[in-house]
C-alpha cells in the first residue's frame, strides 16, 4: 500500500445496511486511492449473508453476534465491546455507517471513542418522533451528531441537519439504495437473472400481487396484530390478487403472521429473499405493502403504488410525489386504502408513477469524490 493510501472501514450489521453500503464499497474497492476493509457486527446473520453473497463481499471482520429474539440492550452491548478491537486492529483513517440501525449508532460511537472521523451515509432523516421509527429515530439523531461527514440523500435531509446546528460537513448526494436498485436491475436483464426469474416460477406472479414486507418494533403486538387482519381482510374480499409476503425473521414477526395468515389461499408466506429475487418481485407487483424504509425509496422508482404502514415517516418525499401514502397500523384504514387501488383504475394511476426523489443511482461515485478530497484536505 502506497503511504498515499486512505485507510476505510465500513461497519454495518442488517440486511438494509448491507444493501445501501454494498455501491460504495465497491466503488471504493475499485479505486486506487482507498484501501478498504468491512467490519460486520451480524446483528443480522441470514439476512445480512444474503447481501453479501449478492454483492461478493467478503467481510475482514465478523462479530458474528446475532442472538434469537436479542434486546436492544443485547446489540448494543454485544457490538461496542466488539468493535473496539476491530478498530485498533484496522486503525482506519474514515468510518463509513449507514443509516439508523443500532449497529449505525454503536458503530459511529466506537469510532468516536478512537477520535476517528465518521461518514454517516443516509444522514438527516428525521420523522421528528422519539419513539417512531423506534428505536432509529434516536439511532439515526445520535449517529449524525457523532459524525464528521453527513451524507444526506435530499435536500430536506440536510436541512434537518442545519436545524440541528451540525452545519459543516454537509453534502446532499442522493441515496445509495438506488445505486443498489439500478445494479441489481442491470443483473436480472443479464444471464445470471434467468435462474432468478425461474425460481421464482412458482409463486401467483402472473396476476395481480400486492408485495408485503413488515417489521417495525414499535409496531410489535397490536398494532402487527392489526396489519396481519387487514390483509387477511383484503385477500377474502379480493380472492383473485395474491398477497405474497416474504416474512422477516424477527419472531415478533414470525409468530403473529403465520398464525394469522398461514394457510389462507391467496397469501403466501416465504422466506426472506435475497436481493435481486425481491427486486424482481417489486418491478411486478401492483401494489407495495409495508413498513420498511427501503422499499419506501425503492418503490417510487419503480412506478409502484406504496401504501406505508406507520403513524409517521421520515421519508415524508415519496409521499409529496404522491407514490407513498401512509396508512398506519388501523385495519380498517390499511383495508380501505387497499381496497381503493384494487379496484378503482384512477386512484390506482394516480400513484403509479415513476419518480426519483431519492436518487438517480450515482450518489456512490459522489461520495467518492466528496470523501477523497475531504480526507486528503483534513487528513
Ligand atoms: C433491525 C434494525 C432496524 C432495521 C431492520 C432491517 C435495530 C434496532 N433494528 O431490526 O432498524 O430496519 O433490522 O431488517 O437496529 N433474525 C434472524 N435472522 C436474521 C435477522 C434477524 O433470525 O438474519 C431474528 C433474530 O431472532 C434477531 C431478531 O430477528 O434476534 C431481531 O433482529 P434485530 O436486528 O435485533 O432487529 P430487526 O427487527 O431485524
Ligand atoms: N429486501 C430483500 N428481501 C426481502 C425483503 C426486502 O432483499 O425479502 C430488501 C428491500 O429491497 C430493501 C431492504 O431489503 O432494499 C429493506 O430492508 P428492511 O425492510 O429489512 O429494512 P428497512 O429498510 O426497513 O430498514
Amino acid at each position: 500500500m502506497s503511504p498515499t493510501h486512505k485507510k476505510l472501514l465500513f461497519i454495518f450489521g442488517t440486511r438494509p445496511e448491507a444493501i445501501k453500503l454494498a455501491p460504495l464499497v465497491r466503488v471504493f474497492s475499485n479505486h486506487a486511492g482507498f484501501e478498504v476493509k468491512v467490519a460486520v457486527t451480524a446483528q443480522h446473520r441470514q439476512m445480512l449473508d444474503q447481501v453479501l453473497a449478492f454483492f461478493e463481499i467478503v467481510p475482514d471482520y465478523d462479530l458474528d453476534m446475532m442472538k434469537p429474539n436479542q434486546s436492544l440492550f443485547d446489540v448494543t452491548a454485544a457490538g461496542i465491546k466488539g468493535l473496539e478491537s476491530v478498530l485498533e486492529d484496522a486503525t482506519p483513517d474514515l468510518v463509513f455507517v449507514q443509516g439508523d440501525t443500532t449497529t449505525a449508532f454503536i458503530g459511529a460511537l466506537a469510532a468516536y471513542y478512537k477520535k476517528i472521523k465518521v461518514a454517516h451515509v443516509e444522514a438527516g432523516l428525521r420523522s421528528h418522533h422519539k419513539y417512531s421509527p423506534f428505536p432509529e429515530e434516536m439511532n439515526r439523531i445520535m449517529a449524525g451528531h457523532l459524525s464528521d461527514l453527513h451524507l444526506a440523500p435530499t435536500s430536506g435531509a440536510a436541512e434537518n441537519l442545519r436545524r440541528e446546528n451540525i452545519l459543516e460537513g454537509i453534502h446532499v448526494v442522493g441515496n445509495t439504495v438506488i445505486d443498489a436498485l439500478f445494479l441489481g436491475l442491470d443483473l436480472l436483464k443479464g444471464p445470471k437473472g434467468e435462474p432468478i426469474r425461474q425460481s421464482l416460477q412458482h409463486l401467483p406472479i402472473n396476476q395481480r400481487f400486492v408485495l408485503v414486507t413488515g417489521h417495525r418494533r414499535e409496531s410489535f403486538g397490536e398494532p402487527f396484530e392489526n396489519i396481519c387482519h387487514a390483509i387477511a381482510e383484503s385477500a377474502a374480499c379480493f380472492p383473485d390478487v395474491a398477497f405474497i409476503y416474504p416474512v422477516h425473521l424477527n419472531p415478533n414477526v414470525q409468530e403473529p403472521v403465520h398464525r394469522i395468515l398461514g394457510g389462507l389461499s391467496n397469501v403466501r408466506l416465504i422466506e426472506p429473499l435475497d436481493y435481486p429475487h425481491f427486486i424482481w418481485l417489486m418491478e411486478r407487483c401492483y401494489v407495495a405493502l409495508t413498513d420498511s424504509g427501503g422499499m419506501q425509496e425503492e418503490a417510487p422508482s419503480l412506478g409502484k403504488p406504496v401504501l406505508v404502514m406507520r403513524e409517521v415517516t421520515e421519508r415524508q418525499e415519496g409521499i409529496d410525489a404522491g407514490t407513498a401514502r401512509l396508512v398506519g397500523t388501523d385495519q380498517k384504514v390499511i383495508f380501505e386504502a387497499l381496497h381503493e387501488l384494487l379496484s378503482n383504475e384512477e386512484a390506482y394511476q394516480r400513484m403509479a408513477k415513476s419518480v426519483n426523489p431519492y436518487g438517480d443511482g450515482t450518489a456512490s461515485n459522489r461520495i467518492a469524490t466528496i470523501v477523497g478530497k475531504y480526507l486528503s484536505d483534513t487528513i
